[in-house]
């Protein structure tokens, strides 16, 4: 069994959606463990504020913005090109962006339903085929997908998100069978939180009656990264008590 360790300060992460929310809170825990961190989402201004922030919180470069919309091909492998060419390496892999758009069963448009599909579940597809080859030549790998508490209950307001986490998590335990076949030092972590309050992000401040502080998110992540090569957290449910 192929087991090569690496320390995380050695390690190039890359973060969909790191410029914001649970994004953003993993971004700063692995930057500040040492890793070097690309976030990578649509928007460049927020990706350049969130990247200027805690680089200079930090006194080091170690967050790199780059814009891509994954639900674009072209630029998700734009995307992996520029990581590799700058950082010669994906060890890290977090499946963060994604979005839903409330629309109940009986009003579902295909407008919505292929937006969020589109981002939440054929996106990281591509994303994971375009990173998984240098992964696999490395023999060394994690890849996180954030799921959801809608990726294995169901619920009336946002039926085509629930389809997206339920089809993450599905793809994510054939992708998780495709890597330990291939021996490949390859983990697979999915989260499913509950309501975790992006917007009380403050060390200190208090979350929303009912939400997680997503440092909670940030600390799981980091944990489970810890652990030994051979040991993977599969699915992480987190819910406010
Ligand atoms: N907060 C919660 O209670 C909760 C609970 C369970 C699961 N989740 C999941 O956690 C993840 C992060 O959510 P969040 O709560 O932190 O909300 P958020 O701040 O809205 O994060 C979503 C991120 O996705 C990015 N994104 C959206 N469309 C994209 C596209 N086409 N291409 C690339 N990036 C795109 C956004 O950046 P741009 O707009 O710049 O593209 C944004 O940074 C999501 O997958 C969400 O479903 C959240």
């Amino acid at each position: 069994m192929s087991m090569k360790g690496k320390p995380i300060s050695n390690q190039v992460a890359l973060v969909t959606g790191g410029g914001t929310g649970i994004g953003r809170a993993f971004t700063e825990a692995l930057a500040a463990a040492g890793a070097r961190v690309v976030i990578a989402s649509r928007r460049e201004d927020v990706l350049r504020h969130t990247a200027e922030e805690v680089n200079l919180r930090l006194g080091a470069e170690r967050v790199f913005p780059c814009v891509f919309d994954i639900r674009e091909r072209r630029l998700i492998d734009a995307l992996v090109g520029q990581v590799i060419e700058r950082h010669g390496t994906v060890d890290i892999l977090i499946n963060n962006s994604g979005l839903a758009v409330p629309e109940t069963a009986d009003q579902i448009t295909e407008d919505g339903w292929d937006k969020v599909l589109d981002t939440n579940l054929r996106g990281v597809m591509q994303l994971v085929r375009a990173v998984l080859p240098f992964m696999i030549a490395n023999e060394f790998g994690d890849i996180v997908n954030i799921s959801s508490q809608a990726g294995k209950h169901g619920y009336a307001d946002v039926p085509s998100y629930c389809a997206s986490k339920f089809g993450l998590l599905g793809f994510a335990e054939a992708l998780r069978d495709h890597v330990r076949k291939a021996d490949a030092n390859i983990r697979v972590f999915n989260f499913c939180p509950g309501l975790v309050d992006v917007e009380n992000s403050a060390a200190d401040a208090q979350p929303k009656p009912g939400f997680i502080h997503v440092s909670n998110m940030a600390r799981t992540l980091m944990y489970a990264l810890s652990l030994d090569r051979d040991v993977v957290l599969e699915d992480l449910n987190l819910y406010a008590r």
